[in-house]
C-alpha cells in the first residue's frame, strides 16, 4: 500500500492513560469571539488541527493580532471589529470555520469571498444565508447557495430565527452577527444543540438570556453590545476522545482512560448510549474547568448488546454516530440509529459511507433515508479496503475497526484525520494499537 492508505489490524489489549486534543467546536468559538472582542485574549489548549488552523489565519486576515505562543497557547488581540481582507478567505474543510466566519463577518460593513476545500465547496450554506438574509447581509455565490461566496455585511437588522434544523452552527452565525446588529436577535431551537457560543458569549462579558419554553430553547442576545478578551481554556474534545474509548470496549482486555474530556451534556449522548449498550465507563474527578465540566472517562473492554437510540439524542452526539457504528458492529444483535438526517450534510454523506465500508468488512447493515441499522455479533470479518472522501471521521472510525476486526482494514485519504485530531496514531500506538 502507499502511504496514501493506513492499515488498522488486530493486536493485544489497549491500555493507558491519553489526553485528548483540545475541542473543536470551543477552539473555533475561541479565536473568533476573541478576534470581535476588544483587547487580548488567551487561549490555552486551543486544537491546533487543519480546521482551527484556518480559523486562525482567517482572523488574521480580517486585520486581528493572531500569535502562536507555544503548544495550544494562543493570543488574539482584538479591536471590537474586522478590517477587509485582502484576498479570498480559505476554510479548508471546515464547516464550523465558515459559517461562524460568514455570521461573524456579516456584522461589519465589509465584502469577504469565501472557499473551502472540494468538501466544503459541496456542502449547503443556504442554512446560515438565509437568516443572514433576513438581517440585512447581501451574496452572490454558485447554485444552492455553494462556495465559493462573496458576502456583503454591515448595517444589520434584528431577527427572531427559528432554526429549521438543529444546527449549532446557524445558531451561532446568527448570534455572532446579532452582536452587531441594530436591536440584538432571537433564535429559538425546537431540538436543543451545543451551547459553547452561548457559555462563551457570557464568558467575553455579552448578557445572553437562556429560556425554555414549549417552542425550545429561546436564545436572546440583546443588541448594542461589545465584547472584552478574555482567557479561555479548552477542554479535550469529546468528539475525538470517542475513537480510544470504543476502540477500548471492542478490544478484549483493553482498559484506556482519556483524561480532561469535556462534560457538556449537550456534547455527550454517546456515553448515554454506549451505557444502554452495556459499556463498562467509568466517569471520575468531574470538575469545572473555565466554564465548562470536565472529567477523566475509562472504558474497560465490554460485551455490548444493540440498542435502539433515541432520536432525540441525536443533536448531542451527532457527530459520533460513525464510532458508535463501528461499537454496534461489536454488539449482539441490531442497533437502531434514526433521526439522523443530518449526517448527510456533513464532511460527508456519512450515513452513506459508514453503510458502504462496514458492508465491506462484512457487517451487516442496512441503509435509511435519515437512519442507519447496523447488526453485529462478536467477530467482525474486517479485510475491507474503505473510501473515505476525505473524511476524517470516517478514517477513525475504520481504522478503530480494523483494531478488532479478524482482518486488517484500510482506509484511504488518511491524511485529513489531522482536520481534527492530529497525533491520531501516535496516540492509538501508544495504547498498543497497530496502525501502519
Ligand atoms: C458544530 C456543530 C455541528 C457539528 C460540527 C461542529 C459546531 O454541526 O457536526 O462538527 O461547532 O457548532 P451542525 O451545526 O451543522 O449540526
Amino acid at each position: 500500500m502507499t502511504a496514501a492508505h493506513l492499515t488498522a489490524r488486530r493486536a493485544g489489549p489497549l491500555k493507558g492513560v491519553v489526553r485528548a486534543p483540545g475541542d473543536k467546536s470551543i477552539s473555533h468559538r475561541a479565536l473568533i469571539l476573541g478576534a470581535m472582542a476588544t483587547g487580548v485574549t488567551e487561549i490555552e489548549g486551543l486544537l491546533e488541527g487543519d480546521d482551527v488552523k484556518r480559523t486562525a489565519a482567517a482572523m488574521a486576515a480580517f486585520g486581528v493580532g493572531v500569535e502562536r505562543l507555544g503548544e495550544g497557547r494562543w493570543r488574539v488581540t482584538g479591536k471590537g471589529g474586522f478590517t477587509e481582507p485582502a484576498d479570498v478567505v480559505d476554510c479548508g474543510n471546515a464547516g464550523t470555520g465558515v459559517r461562524l466566519i460568514m455570521g461573524a463577518a456579516a456584522g461589519f460593513p465589509l465584502c469577504t469571498t469565501f472557499t473551502g476545500d472540494a468538501s466544503l465547496r459541496g456542502r449547503p450554506m443556504n442554512r446560515v444565508l438565509k437568516p443572514l438574509g433576513q438581517m440585512g447581509a447581501t451574496w452572490i455565490c454558485r447554485e444552492g447557495g455553494r462556495l465559493p461566496l462573496t458576502l456583503r455585511g454591515g448595517a444589520l437588522k434584528p431577527v427572531a430565527y427559528r432554526l429549521p434544523e438543529p444546527s449549532a452552527q446557524v445558531k451561532s452565525a446568527v448570534l455572532l452577527a446579532g452582536l452587531n446588529a441594530d436591536g440584538g436577535v432571537e433564535v429559538i431551537e425546537p431540538e436543543a444543540t451545543r451551547d459553547h457560543t452561548e457559555r462563551m458569549l457570557r464568558g467575553f462579558g455579552a448578557q445572553v438570556e437562556v429560556t425554555a419554553s414549549g417552542a425550545g430553547r429561546r436564545i436572546v442576545l440583546p443588541g448594542g453590545q461589545s465584547l472584552r478578551g478574555a482567557s479561555v481554556h479548552v477542554p479535550g474534545d469529546p468528539s475525538s476522545a470517542a475513537f480510544p474509548l470504543v476502540a477500548a470496549l471492542i478490544t478484549p482486555g483493553s482498559e484506556v482512560t482519556v483524561e480532561g474530556m469535556l462534560m457538556n451534556g449537550l456534547r455527550i449522548g454517546l456515553l448515554d448510549t454506549l451505557g444502554d449498550m452495556g459499556a463498562d465507563l467509568a466517569v471520575t474527578n468531574l470538575r469545572d474547568e473555565g466554564g465548562e465540566a470536565t472529567a477523566d472517562v475509562t472504558a474497560r473492554y465490554s460485551e455490548l448488546v444493540g440498542v435502539e437510540v433515541p432520536p432525540e439524542r441525536a443533536p448531542s452526539m451527532i457527530d459520533e454516530y460513525p464510532i458508535l457504528a463501528v461499537a454496534a458492529a461489536f454488539a449482539r444483535g441490531p442497533t437502531v440509529m434514526r433521526g439522523i438526517g443530518e449526517m448527510r450534510v456533513k464532511e460527508s454523506d456519512r450515513i452513506s459511507l459508514m453503510a458502504r465500508g462496514l458492508a465491506a468488512c462484512g457487517v451487516e447493515v442496512e441503509e435509511e433515508p435519515e437512519g442507519l441499522i447496523v447488526t453485529g455479533g462478536s467477530s467482525v470479518r474486517g479485510g475491507g479496503l474503505v473510501t473515505t472522501h476525505g473524511d476524517h471521521r470516517i478514517a477513525m472510525s475504520h481504522l478503530v475497526l480494523g483494531l478488532a476486526s479478524e482482518a486488517s482494514v484500510i482506509v484511504d485519504e488518511p491524511g485529513m484525520i489531522a482536520t481534527s485530531f492530529p497525533g491520531f496514531v501516535e496516540l492509538m500506538r501508544g495504547l498498543g494499537a497497530e496502525i501502519s
